[in-house]
């Protein structure tokens, strides 16, 4: 059954759409292009305003500035619409496979089967990494961060594949990209495997991308890992629901990385780092620490008081969103599937879901968190689903990047492969000291 599609407003470039600035100083008056998009809201182009007036913009943070063209994802925060290629995050977690949707985010369209049978078997080309690779994780200590494994790994990459780094040859570049999908799920799962000192698993093709990372981070060699078919149809979710969300901290990371022309494996540990942070894809991780500090239902009241007071640094870590203003969509699929898999494995009695059920209703009842529009975001629940299938809070952020990566390097190819491809420059306002000279040492 076909589900209605929400109305989205339709922002056409409108031929000759002018906005006029006018410096009062002294009455000067510039007009700068209005430029349309699919949808969204129409962006005023003052990339010729330095040059025209002498001027530059002041936008820290990014609140009001668009970095560039994408027609990968779109999100509408006020309504909780996020769509990939024009189509719906609902029905793409409901319907598609993971390596469909890598697919829809390169090549803009949905494969045939015969063009997925043809994907797949490329993946599959590539899961395996370089065995002298393996060597490299010998060098972090067992208790190291899995994001900083992944950090390094990932950049290393470029170190064993430099055969197709030139970035220029767009037959290099669609090796780098089918490289990256397939390898990071194996050297995700090593960074796991690493962490617990057992020995590390070779991919195997033919299990489906989801099923095949979980038995390389579950199984073990002395007997056969049994993939269960809800846990696999989970994670194929997770990894859809976190594939792409257009210029966010990390993706942004990649294409600023990415225009200085570097190739694309440090481009994916530049976004790693971003990913990393607590306020980005760390938080999925900062939740779980966040639920057990919290502990029982009695003392939410608590801590909603301290989220709500200015002098206390603690915020209500899976909620807010920079773009979303109404429930994140992705949030409200991730709370099904915890009921999910929960019931998979017996454990739905699971006191730290019903502490974040909890809290999230205690949170949308009180005026501080409706007035600012501040909702649950992704990653309020796909700890809690994570740890139940056997992740420690630590693997959290390295999932989200496994899940991620997608969404970089189609986000990446897509800058390179710009006409008016640019390295990222940011200006500033200067707030240092005047100009002075320099005092020898002698004399200050
Ligand atoms: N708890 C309490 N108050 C909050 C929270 C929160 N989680 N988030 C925002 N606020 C308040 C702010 O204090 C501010 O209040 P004020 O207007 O009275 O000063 C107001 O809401 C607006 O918040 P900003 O920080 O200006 O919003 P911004 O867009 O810069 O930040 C962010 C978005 C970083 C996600 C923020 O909501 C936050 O820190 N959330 C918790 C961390 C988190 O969950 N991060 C994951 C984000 S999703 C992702 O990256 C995958």
């Amino acid at each position: 059954m076909k589900r209605a599609l929400p109305d989205l407003t339709i922002a056409p470039p409108v031929e000759g759409e002018k906005v006029t600035i006018v410096f009062h100083a002294d009455g000067r008056q510039y007009d700068l292009p209005v430029l349309g998009g699919t949808h969204g809201p129409k962006v005023i182009d003052v990339r010729p305003l330095y040059a025209e007036t002498g001027y530059f913009t002041y936008d820290p943070g990014f609140m009001s500035t668009a970095s560039c063209d994408s027609a990968i994802t779109f999100i509408d925060g006020e309504r909780g619409i996020l769509l990939h290629r024009g189509y719906p995050i609902e029905e793409l977690a409901a319907h598609a496979d993971f390596l469909e949707v890598c697919y829809l985010l390169l090549y803009g369209k949905l494969p045939t089967q015969s063009e997925l049978k043809q994907f797949d078997d490329l993946i599959g080309h590539h899961t395996m990494v370089h065995e002298q690779f393996k060597r490299l994780f010998e060098g972090f200590r067992r208790d190291a961060h899995p994001m900083a494994v992944m950090v390094g790994t990932v950049g290393a990459l470029s170190a064993f594949y430099h055969d197709k780094i030139d970035i220029t040859d767009p037959e290099a570049r669609m090796v780098a990209t089918h490289r990256l999908i397939a390898k990071m799920p194996t050297i995700c799962a090593m960074a796991f495997k690493y962490s617990l000192g057992q020995p590390f698993l070779y991919p195997r093709n033919g299990l489906g991308y989801a099923s095949n990372f979980l038995r390389m981070a579950f199984g073990i060699p002395a007997q056969e890992y049994v993939v269960s078919p809800v846990l696999a149809r989970a994670i194929n979710r997770f990894l859809v629901l976190h594939a792409d969300h257009e210029q966010n901290a990390s993706t942004a990371t990649v294409r600023i990385a990415g225009s200085s022309h570097a190739n694309p494996y440090a481009c994916v540990a530049a976004g790693i780092t971003a990913l990393w942070g607590p306020d980005h894809g760390g938080a999925n991780e900062a939740v779980v620490n966040m639920l057990e500090e919290i502990g029982s239902k009695d003392r939410i009241p608590i801590y909603i008081k301290r989220a709500k007071d200015k002098s206390d640094p603690f915020r209500l870590t899976g909620f807010g969103h920079r773009v979303y203003k109404n429930y994140d969509p992705r949030a409200a699929i991730l709370r099904e599937s915890c009921h999910e898999v929960l019931a998979e494995l017996g454990k739905n009695e699971e006191p730290l879901f019903a502490l974040a059920l909890e809290l999230e209703r205690i949170a949308l009842d009180d005026d501080y968190f409706v007035q600012r529009k501040l909702f649950p975001n992704v990653d309020f629940y796909s700890g809690i689903m994570l740890r139940a299938i056997g992740f420690p809070k630590a693997m959290f952020p390295s999932l989200f990047a496994l899940g991620r990566t997608i969404g970089w390097i189609a986000q990446w190819k897509e800058m390179i492969e710009a006409p008016d491809q640019h390295i990222a420059r940011p200006r500033q306002r200067y707030t240092g000291h005047p100009i002075r000279p320099y005092l020898p040492l002698a004399e200050r």
